[in-house]
């Protein structure tokens, strides 16, 4: 009989404790700590462990130049932006976390990856929803792949062992958090089983080459399955994510030991699954006739994909003490810093103001080339003067009201071009561009004060 001992987790970080700690000392959160039941005699159990290293298997040292690469394996998933946040395609034998809220959509994204491939076997294993459940979602997909097998299973060496027998292409299992592992004695969820289960995966996908797309849920924190050591296991990190009040779900790239890790893949979720959007700028801007105050559009690029992306603002009078500051999809630290600016560069007085900002789509903005945009929204609606729909931005702006270079201004001229634009503002200290091959006109300052004399002077 294994003897077990109590140890302390930390729900947040999994960090260990032999007794109990009110404040964690590695994330410093309160109250995270909670007991698990740990087995003593863990080095003879891995030993009696399927997917543990084998003892007699040593490894030796191989020259480079002889391992072979994985671009020829990949598997195509003939989902654009799966294949481009993947780096290229499913590397064979790799783990896959992907992390969201609940509700997000990662199930079904993994359900119609299950029954796009046709030609391939997948096991979907879940432990979340019945069979019937899962049909039902099918339906709705309306794909039918006579290749695609359920299992309602949550212990992990059974998994594998119906994985062996059935030898899929491809594993899909929702979610991390109801697996158990017979090896661990805590409840399913718990740091201590969250961690071995996600182990023995990364075992299984390594010595059985087949890959395997593990879901896990997010905390309200925004760390996928609670503990941190998760990222760690796993090859590659994935996070769902969008405002559940709009259609569109950004599939980002955390970690990739296989690629990249700037991608984004945009989905629209429609009644019968997701939709990839393939070119993202015409579904973020906005119809509209007339030009409107507080609205100027941005040239991004995520990943290594441009799109064009209207910033919204409003800037009204604040009638109470203290005015509001609040900004979705971009962050408000930097939304004050850039009202800062506005202030001591440009004269404008925005203490007296409320201020709201806005991104269009529900999309969360991390190009720092979009602060042109969002300066010049605040300036349109603060003197209630529109910026002309057929207009640009790309450039960072500085604490001292300089605007900044940002990287690859080719690629964000061109798409602002291609998509009917007259005129594009970028930075003068970005160099070498070819301005000849564009119809657009390019605009380079070096100053805001520029940018307002030249929209509103
Ligand atoms: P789900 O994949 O279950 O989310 P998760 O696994 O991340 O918890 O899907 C969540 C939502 O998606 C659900 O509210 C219903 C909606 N949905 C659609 O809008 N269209 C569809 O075709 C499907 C299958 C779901
Ligand atoms: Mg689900």
């Amino acid at each position: 009989m294994s003897k077990s001992k109590t140890i302390y987790f930390c729900q947040n970080c999994g960090n260990q404790s032999p007794k109990w700690v009110g404040k964690c000392p590695v994330c410093n959160e309160w109250n995270t700590y909670a007991e698990e039941l740990i087995d003593k005699n863990e080095e003879k159990l891995k030993e009696k462990r399927g997917y543990a290293v084998k003892k007699n298997e040593v490894a030796r040292p191989v020259p480079i130049l002889e391992v072979h690469e994985l671009e020829a394996a990949r598997l195509d998933t003939l989902d654009s932006e799966l294949n481009r946040v993947l780096g290229g395609g499913i590397v064979p034998g790799s783990l896959i976390l992907i992390g969201g809220e609940p509700g997000i959509g990662k199930s079904t994204l993994m359900l119609q990856l299950a029954l796009q491939l046709k030609n391939k076997k997948v096991l979907y294993v879940t432990g979340e929803e019945s069979d019937r459940q899962i049909k039902l979602r099918a339906d709705r997909i309306g794909i039918q792949n006579p290749g695609c097998y359920l299992l309602n299973e949550t212990n992990t060496q059974q998994i594998f062992k119906q994985a062996e027998e059935l030898a899929p292409d491809i594993i899909v299992v929702d979610s991390i958090q109801t697996l158990h592992s017979v090896y661990v004695e805590s409840p399913p969820g718990s740091v201590s089983q969250v961690r071995e289960c996600t182990a023995e995966l990364q075992r299984f996908a390594k010595e059985s080459n087949i890959p395997v797309f593990l879901i896990g849920h997010i905390t309200k924190d925004g760390s996928i399955a609670g503990p941190k050591v998760l990222e760690h296991i796993v090859d590659t990190v994935l996070q769902f994510e969008g405002d559940r009040n709009y259609t569109y779900r950004i599939l980002r790239t955390i970690k990739n030991r296989f690629g990249s890790t700037s991608e984004i893949g945009i989905y629209e979720m429609l009644g019968d699954g997701l939709r990839a959007v393939i070119n993202p700028s015409e579904i973020l801007l906005t119809q509209r006739d007339e030009n409107l105050s507080g609205i100027a559009i941005g040239s991004l690029l995520e990943g290594m994909r441009p799109f064009l992306i209207e910033t919204q603002a409003l800037v009204t009078p604040a009638f109470y003490g203290t005015p509001q500051r609040s900004a979705t999809g971009f962050d408000v630290r930097r939304m004050n810093m850039l009202l800062a600016v506005l202030e001591k560069r440009a004269g404008f007085r925005f203490g007296t103001k409320d201020v709201f900002l806005n991104i269009a789509g529900g999309l969360r903005v991390e190009d720092p080339a979009i602060d042109l945009a969002v300066v010049a929204a605040l300036v349109s609606s603060y003197n209630d003067i529109a910026v002309s729909s057929k207009i640009a931005f790309a450039a960072e702006v500085g604490l001292s009201g300089e605007v900044r270079a940002v990287n690859r201004v080719d690629q964000r001229i061109s798409e602002a071009d291609k998509l009917g634009f007259h005129k594009i503002f970028i930075s003068k200290f970005n160099q070498k561009i070819d301005l000849k091959k564009y119809n657009i006109e390019v605009v380079a300052i070096s100053k805001v004060q520029q940018l307002v004399a030249e929209l509103f002077g």
